[in-house]
């Protein structure tokens, strides 16, 4: 009798688990593809990347730089990852990029690696304001073991007191000025604050992660060109690649250029998931043709929503400076730490309505919120118009305010999104849906 026979013949139970994970990938497909994703930090690929993604690069590993080695069989790759630094530093204006980071916050581990040693002084948003837990020292700063100040904050701009904070600055002299958030629904006066950080000798990093597609399709702002020694961001949010990080650089200083390389292999990475870089090379590539319209239509989707909302009856924050500039909207359901927040989403979700509670100025507790941030990249990519934020609107009003069975608003949302099924500002968009399995 053939020994191996066993390994060939699956058990029920573990076939069974086989058929468990697939089945929830389906739903999970299904679920974004007939309701509405409005998770911020959240995107869709390209048809082009995802067969990228899951090519044969999938199981390869290639340590280093392009040319430089230490695995055979890299040379395909080193084509992929050249061509990749190079678009980067286009589309982003950018002396310096690395492409290897498996996420935002990767990146962000890597740089204060390379900026920063323990012990050293930083500036940051705090958590409470909008910044992200990697600024935080429950993440990429504490791992570092960096002695965090953060920035005073400006409610009514939802932004740094810039006085107060360049003199934050002066008062801290920090080795590294962090600047960008997780809540981010205007510009970063950056200016001011990196020339305060400037003069006690600290480096610029802004973690552009949220916004790095509004930047790079010129509608948000330009760090690089602000003051910024160094951004980082993720590769799937606002920029519609698929999971992933950058670390851009204004600077031409080989030797600081060096460290960053570094401080990615072999700082934070072995494998750094070759087809997730060869997707964001494509990425990159279809940035350049149809970016710039995709940032545009996702700042007017999201200010096209707020308004909506606002008429809807909802409190929609920020009304003094035009309810937002990025693809974010931030809205309060009840009084603050309520939980408010927390009962909207369970409903929308309800409705097919995908969103996440989050804190809003005021808040002290991350799991009772008072509010939404809501996002619109995801729907503007696959073609929604400021008269579907409209409807859109009008699907949370009926799930929200006037309380109608989410079984009854659920169906209207299918009925619409079931007419937007192909994803745009990419090559091969007609007809192509595109979804995730
Ligand atoms: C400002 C900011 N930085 C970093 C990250 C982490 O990005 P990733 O999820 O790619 O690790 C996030 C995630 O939302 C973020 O908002």
């Amino acid at each position: 009798m053939d020994q191996r026979q066993g390994a060939w013949s699956a058990s029920a139970k573990h076939k069974e688990f086989a058929e468990t994970v697939s089945q929830a990938v389906q739903s999970s497909g299904d679920l974004y593809r007939l309701g509405l994703g409005m998770i911020a930090s959240e995107n869709i690929v390209s048809p082009a990347v995802r067969n990228i993604v899951s090519s044969d690069l999938h199981g390869r590993y290639a340590e280093g730089l392009p040319g430089k080695r230490y695995y055979q069989g890299c040379d395909d790759f080193d084509t992929i990852e050249a061509l990749g630094i190079d678009l980067a530093q286009q589309v982003f204006g950018a002396n310096f990029a690395n492409i290897q980071s498996t996420s935002g916050t990767v990146s962000n581990i890597g740089a204060l690696k390379a900026l920063a040693k323990p012990g050293d002084a930083i500036t940051a948003v705090s958590t409470a304001d909008g910044g992200h837990i990697s600024h935080a020292r429950m993440g990429a700063v504490g791992l570092r073991d960096l002695n965090l100040t953060t920035y005073p904050w400006n409610e009514d701009r939802m932004e740094p007191d810039i006085d107060a904070a360049c003199k934050t600055i002066r008062e801290v002299e920090p080795k590294v000025a962090l600047f960008g958030q997780s809540v981010f629904l205007f510009p970063t006066p950056l200016e001011e604050m990196a020339a305060a950080a400037k003069e006690v000798g600290a480096s610029v990093m802004y973690d552009g992660a949220h916004v790095l597609g509004l930047i790079a399709g010129g509608q948000f702002q330009d760090p690089l060109r602000e003051g910024a020694d160094l951004m980082t961001g993720s590769s799937h949010k606002t920029f519609p690649g698929p999971q992933g990080g950058f670390l851009l650089s204004s600077s031409e200083d080989e030797t600081f250029q060096r460290r960053l390389n570094n401080a990615m292999f072999p700082g934070v990475c072995s494998s750094y998931h070759l087809h997730h870089v060869a997707g964001k090379v494509m990425a990159l590539a279809e940035f350049m043709e149809y970016g710039e319209a995709y940032a545009r239509d996702t700042v007017s989707n999201a200010q096209a929503f707020a308004e909506a909302l606002a008429s809807e009856g909802f409190d929609v924050l920020a009304e003094s400076r035009g309810y937002t500039a990025s693809h974010q909207v931030l809205t309060r359901h009840g009084e603050l730490d309520s939980g408010a927040g927390a009962r909207a989403a369970k409903r929308l979700e309800e409705a097919g309505i995908i969103t996440n509670m989050n804190m809003l100025p005021g808040d002290t507790k991350a799991m009772t919120p008072s509010g939404l941030r809501l996002g619109v990249q995801e729907l503007t990519r696959v073609g929604f118009t400021n008269d579907d934020m409209q409807d859109v609107a009008r699907f949370y009003a009926r799930v929200l305010l006037q309380e109608e069975d989410t079984n009854h608003v659920r169906k209207d949302v299918q009925a619409l999104k079931s007419e937007r099924q192909t994803i745009r500002y990419c090559f091969n968009e007609e007809g192509h849906s595109g979804y995730p399995v």
